[in-house]
């Protein structure tokens, strides 16, 4: 069976062909970096308006990648949400009016259901259950998961999501954006223990996570510097940052895996593809004895390819969308 997988949900414009939930034929993503850059953050109209401009040659480039003809797509798959409006209206609807017009199928995805089955992309996959962790610019939550569309919610972020933090931190440093990328890469040449930012572990028992405090602390600690017209230790703020945020991030997971007595962890979300995350959530599952599977980069930030292999599992269960369905903001995962 052939799918073609559309995701649209934020500001990539992103189409993959998939051969059941086996191979990834093609995966092709159209960053819009250039046009939000000069704003520090996304502005939800130009989104649109770039999806627009890009799902048509985005999926023929996948198509054309693949080497395969639209005629033998046997179902297309289009994330439904949670994500920006009129971004994911694009890309759904799109998906409805061309499945529609080739006579086939549609199935509407949610987006965490994506990064939560990613890590099936490279072969082999995670045994179920498992526990796994999904942080991205809009989530960071924990969940548990019973097989490929089983998910229940352990815990997620009371305030902002990590990856908004760490692009938050780069606007406040002007550093660039997207700003994950930019402060890992900026941390590597600082020391993690510099600067003793908080860490948020909230009540005993909570899996949730809260990064607002941690952002203001690095705020407060900035601001102080320039009034005292220090010189900014650019890498040092980086990588107590970084290290303040990846502690709560695997130490919550571990305790979720610990205490759900399950010995599998995964990461999903672009700031799955954060060296220090990998790197310390490796050290602890070896510690545990667990088993950890991180997909390649490329299937951790937003793509389509992980919204195809979703969209296999949806259709065997067939569960397919009318022309009358619409798109969500909220996921009902969370
Ligand atoms: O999953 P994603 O591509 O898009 C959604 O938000 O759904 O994740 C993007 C987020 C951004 O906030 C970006 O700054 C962050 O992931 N990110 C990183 C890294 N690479 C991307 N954060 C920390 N370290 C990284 N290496």
């Amino acid at each position: 069976m052939l799918i073609l997988a559309i995701e649209s949900s934020c500001d990539d414009t992103a189409a993959a062909v998939l051969e059941d939930d086996k191979t990834v034929l093609s995966n092709v993503v159209s960053s819009q970096f250039d046009v939000h850059a000069r704003f520090g953050g996304i502005v939800p109209e130009l989104a649109s308006r770039c999806h627009i401009e890009s799902i048509w040659p985005v999926v023929l480039e996948a198509l054309a990648e693949a080497d395969v003809e639209l005629d033998q797509i046997d179902v297309i798959a289009a994330t439904q949400g949670p994500g920006l409006i009129g971004s994911l209206l694009v890309g759904f609807t799109f998906a409805k009016g061309l499945a529609l017009v080739q006579d086939i199928p549609c199935v509407g995805i949610d987006h965490m259901a994506g990064h939560l089955l990613s890590s099936f992309l490279d072969h082999p996959g995670p045994g179920f259950p498992y526990v796994a962790l999904v942080v991205s610019g809009g989530n960071s939550s924990i969940y548990k998961v019973a097989d490929h569309a089983t998910f229940h919610c352990l815990g997620r972020t009371r305030d902002d999501a990590a990856g908004e933090a760490f692009d938050k931190v780069a606007k406040l440093l002007d550093l660039g954006y997207p700003g994950g990328p930019i402060v890992s890469e900026i941390a590597e040449n600082g020391d993690p223990q510099s600067i003793s930012f908080p860490r948020a572990w909230l009540d005993k028992d909570s899996l949730d996570f809260s990064f607002s405090g941690l952002k203001t602390a690095v705020v407060n600690h900035v601001h102080k510097l320039q009034q005292q017209g220090a010189l900014l230790p650019v890498e040092d703020i980086c990588a107590s940052f970084q290290e303040a945020v990846v502690d709560v991030l695997v130490e919550k997971t571990i305790r979720a895996a610990v205490r759900n007595e399950i010995n599998t962890v995964v990461l999903g979300g672009g700031v799955a593809s954060n060296k220090r995350l990998r790197n310390m959530m490796r050290q602890r599952c070896d510690a545990e004895n667990f088993d950890l599977y991180i997909p390649r980069p490329v299937f951790c930030t937003d793509n389509a390819a992980m919204i195809g292999l979703a969209g296999y599992y949806s259709y065997q269960r067939g569960h397919f969308v009318s022309p009358d369905d619409d798109v969500y903001s909220r996921s009902p995962l969370h």
